[in-house]
């Protein structure tokens, strides 16, 4: 796919969601459109767009009132133009208009004829790419950022040219093997200093991040810079590209667990490497999450044979599992929900249970539905009650705070007396990965600080919380305990 086509994790369905109405698949405006989607005009009025299907378009208006407007339900002509330049011209009807904090929003529906997506993806990169005041943002980063991607740009040619010097003219009679070896001593090498990098980028892009204006032009410069040699790795053009149509698809996250260079060249290897050391806390991640459940069993366990119910949301591959039975007595038992959207990533997890050699003492139920649907007041929502740990690992990073809030009382809400909801997300801290996830590869999250992921549980006042770290301090844990009855 040449374009980056992204949805949001709030927006991901889930097969329940597809299963009960079809909707053409809606993707998020300025994902599919580099960042510069094309402007919406509806007879006189001019919107922003936010989303488009094949079948019409959602957008916002960023004004408080809209006195004069067409109002919901009527049809008219709607444009969507780039630069000046019209990109698509048909009759349409104003299905929704909705006042809210941000402004209006409002939603059309196509009468005649649909969108040809791909093609206004191309037509709208075309005309971006010859006009001329893209060239850069007005707002400039610091002399201090620009010496920093100068210096982590410096310091990653000087590897590639030394590939280019040394093992490119013999590259072609090394087999994968010995590529790959070339590959991992180099990254070995360098890792130290790389990982040095890191932190600097972190310290330099924290202290900017709240500032939008500024978050925009700093991610302009390092996608200029920095991003331009390391997409040569394939992690980071994955991370970057989001092939799945949504970031950390459990392809990526296998990349990061299973640590292994990717690519047919030794650059390509190299590169993807220093993204895999980059990644390492998806693998702390993990291990801190299923210590913290194999610790409840552990505290909680009465008798031989006991058997826990626990459920992962955005299970992803599930790779804790295996952590969690080796760290547990063998006469301890598991029944695990894995809820994920992707059935990819469910197929997966599936297949690495079947191969565990203590599967045994497991029973896994795999939920292909959005962790929206457990918000729902539904009879489906059984299995998650009176679990003792609920549990969710690089989801609620994509959760605005009130909507996180939400989602951990309702899981609060779930599990049993003495249960527990867990819940890890990315930190802020130079130890964290703000710069190379963010601002490297365009992959937005809430990066949240000690206070940020306590307010998560603000409103569930009889609860035990606390905050843990994983052991690179780079993932928050925010521990919920329900206290016993
Ligand atoms: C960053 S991965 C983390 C996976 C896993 N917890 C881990 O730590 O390896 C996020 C996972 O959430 C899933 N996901 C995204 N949006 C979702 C939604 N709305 N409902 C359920 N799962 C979702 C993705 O498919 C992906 O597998």
């Amino acid at each position: 796919m040449g374009w980056r086509m992204s949805k949001s994790y709030e927006n991901l369905p889930g097969a329940a969601g597809k299963a009960r109405f079809f909707r053409p698949s809606r993707y998020d405006a300025a994902a599919i459109f580099a960042g510069s989607p094309p402007s919406v005009i509806f007879e006189d009025e001019v919107f922003e767009l936010e989303n488009i299907s094949a079948a019409g378009a959602g957008c916002i208006k960023r004004v408080r009132e809209d006195e004069g407007a067409v109002p919901a339900g009527a049809s008219g002509v709607l444009r969507l133009t780039q630069h000046g330049r019209d990109l698509f011209l048909g009759a349409a009807r104003k299905v929704r208009r909705v006042a809210g904090p941000g402004g209006i929003s409002a939603g059309f529906e196509l009468e005649a004829n649909r969108f040809d997506l791909d093609w206004l993806i191309r037509e709208n990169a075309s005309v971006l790419a010859r006009a001329r005041s893209m060239a850069a943002p007005d707002l400039e980063p610091s002399i201090a950022y620009k010496t920093f991607c100068a210096d982590a740009t410096a310091f990653l040619g000087g590897y590639l040219l030394r590939i280019q010097k040394y093992v490119a003219p013999i590259e072609d009679r090394c087999s994968q093997d010995e590529r790959n070896e070339i590959a991992r001593d180099l990254a070995a090498a360098a890792e130290g200093e790389w990982l040095d990098l890191i932190a600097r980028g972190n310290e330099l892009t924290a202290e900017i991040h709240n500032d939008k204006q500024k978050r925009i032009a700093y991610k302009s410069y390092t996608e200029r810079t920095v991003s331009q040699i390391l997409m040569g790795g394939p992690g980071w053009a994955r991370c970057y590209y989001k092939p799945a149509g949504y970031p950390g698809d459990y392809k990526i996250m296998n990349y990061g667990y299973e640590q292994k260079p990717e690519g047919e060249t030794v650059a390509e290897k190299f590169l993807h490497l220093l993204g895999m050391s980059a990644s390492r806390f998806v693998i702390t991640r993990m291990e801190t999450v299923a210590g913290l459940i194999a610790d409840y069993a552990h505290a909680r366990r009465k008798y031989a044979g006991e058997e826990f119910v626990i459920t992962s949301v955005g299970a992803g591959p599930a790779r804790e599992l295996a952590d969690i039975l080796e760290e547990t007595p063998e006469d301890v038992r598991w029944r695990v929900n894995l809820v994920d959207q992707e059935p990819a990533a469910l197929d997966f997890a599936f297949d690495s249970v079947a191969h565990l050699s203590e599967r045994d003492r497991i029973t896994v139920r795999g939920l292909n539905i959005s962790f929206r649907e457990m918000l729902r007041p539904s009879g489906d929502n059984g299995v998650f009650v009176s679990n003792d740990v609920i549990y969710s690992s690089g989801l609620v990073d994509y959760l605005n705070p009130l909507l996180a809030q939400r989602f951990v009382k309702r899981l609060y809400d779930f599990v049993k007396p003495g249960g527990q909801v867990i819940i890890g997300n990315v930190n802020n801290l130079a130890t964290g990965r703000i710069w190379p996830l963010e601002y490297v590869t365009d992959w937005s999250l809430y990066f949240r600080n000690e206070d940020e992921m306590r307010a998560m549980a603000r409103d569930i006042p009889d609860a035990k919380v606390s905050v843990v770290s994983d052991p690179l301090e780079a993932v928050y844990f925010l521990v919920v305990e329900k206290p016993a009855e």
